[in-house]
């Protein structure tokens, strides 16, 4: 194993983490319908749930905390945020709003009509959904190496230019915006390299199609590009991720992430009117326009969150020790979604039980293994949160993997408590012949996943067993 770099900061304050006992993390599993979900964050020892709005701030950023200026109008905190956010992406028209989410839902209120198409290297769901309810049709047009979960194809996030400029050209006037995911979550966090945003941005040119980032984790994106791209190393991060936002119209950005903060988002776009058409919609949704739903301390803490995210110790060591925890899991025998991610490790599921069928969700097995050997809670991505029934056939469909994220949180976590993580995968594999698949007992319409409640299903018979 090779080491990762070596955190770049000492410890100030600590939370108190307890693991519950076995039988208790048992009585939790059934109490919840077997939905982590569902699960206190208290009964939880290690959580992966997310990378989003689970950073550790720095001492500067609870610095910044006191020198919040609440004043409704003009604080302080907001022109901080702009000068940082204008250096970095070289927008001229920054608008604050209170998460990712919420800047998706003005800019497509904005720019989206029924029937409009937004087209993207890979829409993140609560994207997909906003583009969805203002009655338009998001179009994924990934890179084809990420339908390989094994490559090792060091731009897996790429959009597909051959594919954006045949859909563009065939449905000409009807694709309003092209967003490209940086870096992009919906397939393992994979970086998008600067020579396929240039190609992108002339594409979309020659077709009048503006074009945005969805730039929440930015950052690792660029740290990536520093090492993987022959056209840009040695140049600084944050140098490669303006050359990246030069290609573009805006961005969106949910600050949870890159922002290394606990909440907070923006838009950043070039073009006044529609900057100014945003703002009008800030008011009755989020605030005023220098506060846009958050408190003038968090938009301090989005700032300096900014200011530091670019450091290169930084990103060495954290994309390094989401690396070293990929690396660990495959040598306890786990497969892996290659190469690893800016944010988290994703375990093929479907590898280790290959005696679960995908509507026995497999993944969501692994995930509640994760939490009953070990008080770690992780997140299914497979036919439990993907899995469709074909509107023609009433059959079930299913997403190409079964796969389980464990998202890592900004400077959170320690090399040991992730080798924990390793150590309890090897103990799952030596009982993987025993684990279960899984019923649902209930479900929502929409984004069951959430709020589904499920029954584990009796034990197969062992795969040994089968062979005789
Ligand atoms: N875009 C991307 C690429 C995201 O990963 C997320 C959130 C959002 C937009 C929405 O931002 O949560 O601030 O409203 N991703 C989280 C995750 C929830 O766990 O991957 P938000």
């Amino acid at each position: 194993m090779t080491k990762h770099p070596v955190e770049p900061f000492r410890i100030k304050s600590v939370e108190p983490i307890t693991q519950l006992p076995r039988r208790e993390r048992e009585r939790r599993l059934s109490d919840a319908g077997f939905n982590l979900f569902n699960i206190r964050a208290a009964d939880v020892f290690i959580d992966l749930l997310t990378d989003s709005g689970t950073s550790a701030m720095s001492e500067r950023q609870w610095g910044g905390l006191l020198r919040g200026d609440e004043s409704y109008a003009g604080c302080r905190n907001f022109f901080h945020l702009e000068d940082v956010v204008r250096d970095i992406t070289g927008y001229a028209h920054v608008v604050p709003t209170h998460q990712g989410r919420a800047a998706e839902h003005l800019v497509f209120s904005m720019m989206l009509e029924k029937g409009d198409y937004v087209v993207s290297n890979t829409h993140f769901d609560t994207t997909r959904a906003n583009v969805l309810y203002r009655g338009a049709i998001p179009v994924d047009l990934p890179d084809p190496s990420c339908a390989d979960v094994s490559s090792e194809y060091p731009f897996k996030g790429n959009i597909d230019c051959a594919r954006l400029e045949s859909f563009l050209e065939e449905h000409p006037g009807r694709v309003k915006v092209c967003l490209l995911t940086i870096t992009n979550n919906s397939v393992g966090g994979q970086p998008l390299s600067v020579a396929n945003a240039r190609a992108a941005a002339a594409i979309c040119r020659k077709h009048h199609v503006p074009l945005l980032f969805d730039a929440a984790r930015f950052a690792e994106n660029a740290w990536f590009v520093s090492q993987r791209e022959e056209s840009q190393s040695g140049r600084p991060v944050k140098e490669i991720a303006r050359t990246i936002f030069d290609c573009g119209d805006g961005c969106l950005m949910s600050a949870k992430k890159d922002g290394l903060a606990n909440i907070g988002g923006f838009v950043a776009v070039r073009d006044e009117t529609l900057a100014a058409r945003i703002k009008e919609m800030l008011v009755v949704f989020e605030g005023f326009p220098t506060y846009g739903g958050l408190a003038g301390r968090d938009l301090e803490a989005v700032a300096r969150g900014l200011e530091e995210v670019t450091e290169p110790s930084y990103l060495a060591y954290r994309v390094g020790q989401v690396e070293w925890l990929g690396e660990r899991l495959a040598q306890e025998g786990a497969t892996i979604v290659r190469p690893v991610g800016g944010h988290a490790v994703f375990i093929d599921a479907g590898a280790l039980y290959p005696h679960i069928p995908p509507d026995e969700f497999p993944g969501h097995s692994l995930a509640v293994g994760f939490y009953r050997e070990g008080g770690i809670r992780t997140v299914e991505i497979g036919s439990l949160m993907f899995g469709d029934t074909d509107p023609q056939t009433h059959l079930p469909t299913h997403p190409a993997h079964e796969l389980v994220r464990l998202a890592i949180p900004r400077r959170v976590y320690t090399e040991s408590h992730l080798d924990y993580v390793a150590r309890t995968f090897a103990a799952i594999c030596r009982q993987r012949e025993n684990a279960r698949g899984f019923t649902i007992e209930y479900q929502s319409p929409f984004l069951r996943h959430f709020t589904a409640r499920l029954r584990e299903l009796p034990v197969k018979m062992p795969l040994r067993a089968a062979h005789n």
